[in-house]
């Protein structure tokens, strides 16, 4: 089987193809970040202009790349949810007409079930390990940071354990950086600096401590780093930038962790991955594979190209997707809301 992706769901326009086995043919990815760096932020107009300039061009390449034609695909998949709904139809747009022209099975996926199941891709001939279902899944990315308990790839099987209550750990990310005049995304650039900086240096608190609580505040750790600027100006040295975002980092760090084995000694399973953006950190990945040693557990990290957005995981959802017998009509549309439940309220107090 055979499965071209498409996604165009925030800043990123990406095509793909995948076979059944996770095995990724094709993977390209036009990033807008240079377009929106200048803003700070994603500017959602933009965002959809810049797709419709470049959906057909990443389509065609990612085909000529697999050495595909659209009559040899068993079907399209396309992120349909959640995300910027502009930016969002371009995609779902695109992938129809092409599907309809062709009569290929079509079918709308959800970003997040991608993200969850990147896991899975395989990026060389020689392949890597996949965990075994069910696994509790950390997915933390610029827009979403949950923890998923996941019994199969069917979103009726993806259970969401907590979240966050306010920022994604990405936004914060984000966020920090911005303070720090570091530009935009601020994860890799904060991942860089931390890497030379000492995280003992300015203990930040860990919010949502409660040994139990699955939830995180990640605009508590932002809130902490803006009141030490505020207090002592922006650091002046690299020496003191980079202990700045080291401690920063493992705050965030931290929390992230913990929770992820707290949640997956509550369901009681042994393997444990991580997905989005945030999940291509170095300080999360060794120190998940570090805890996950420790228990006699099994940490799962996707490659960096499967963990920030990409074509390929969408692909291969849309796929398990196909496989299931299921296929979407002509009137699948675009929406902003995930098709998860969500266990956590953003913005509410202590439940
Ligand atoms: O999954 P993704 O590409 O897009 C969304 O679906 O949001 O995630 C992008 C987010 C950004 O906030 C970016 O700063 C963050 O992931 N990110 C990182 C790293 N690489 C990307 N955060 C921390 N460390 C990194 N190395
Ligand atoms: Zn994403």
């Amino acid at each position: 089987m055979l499965v071209l992706g498409v996604e165009s769901s925030c800043d990123e326009t990406a095509a793909a193809v995948v076979d059944h086995t996770g095995l990724v043919h094709s993977d390209v990815v036009h990033s807008q970040v240079k377009l929106h760096a200048q803003y700070g932020g994603i500017i959602p107009e933009l965002a959809s202009r810049d797709h419709l300039r470049n959906i057909a061009p990443v389509i065609a390449e990612a085909l000529d790349r697999a050495s595909v034609t659209v009559p040899q695909l068993d079907g399209i998949a396309v992120t349909q949810r959640p995300g910027l709904v502009g930016a969002l139809l371009v995609g779902v747009q695109a992938a129809k007409g092409l599907a309809w022209a062709a009569g290929k099975p079509l079918v709308g996926v959800d970003h997040l079930i991608g993200h969850i199941l990147a896991v899975y891709l395989q990026r060389s001939e020689e392949r890597i390990d996949t965990p075994s279902f069910p696994f509790v899944c950390l997915l933390a990315s610029g827009g979403h940071t949950a923890i998923y308990s996941v019994a199969s790839p069917r979103p009726d099987d993806i259970t969401e354990l907590g979240a966050t209550r306010d920022d994604a750990a990405g936004e914060a990310f984000d966020k920090v950086a911005k303070l720090l005049d570091l530009g935009y995304p601020g994860g890799p650039k904060i991942d860089r600096l931390a890497a030379t900086g000492n995280p003992a240096r300015y203990p930040f608190t860990v919010p949502m401590a409660a040994k139990r609580s699955l939830e995180f505040s990640f605009s508590g750790i932002k809130t902490q780093v803006a009141q030490h600027i505020e207090r002592n100006g922006k650091p002046q040295t690299e020496s003191d930038l980079a202990d700045l975002c080291a401690s920063f980092q493992r705050a965030a760090v931290t929390s992230l962790t913990r929770k992820l084995f707290t949640a997956a000694s509550m369901q009681g399973v042994r393997d444990v991955v991580i997905g989005g953006g945030v999940a291509a950190n170095r300080e999360l990945r060794a120190t998940v594979l570090a805890e996950a040693h420790k228990r006699d557990m099994r940490a799962f990290l996707p490659s960096i190209a499967s963990c920030t957005d990409n074509a390929a995981m969408i692909a291969y959802a849309g796929l398990k997707t196909l496989e299931r017998g299921e296929v979407h009509g002509w009137d699948l549309s675009a929406t902003s809301r995930t098709v998860l439940a969500r266990a956590t309220r953003k913005g509410r107090g202590e439940r």
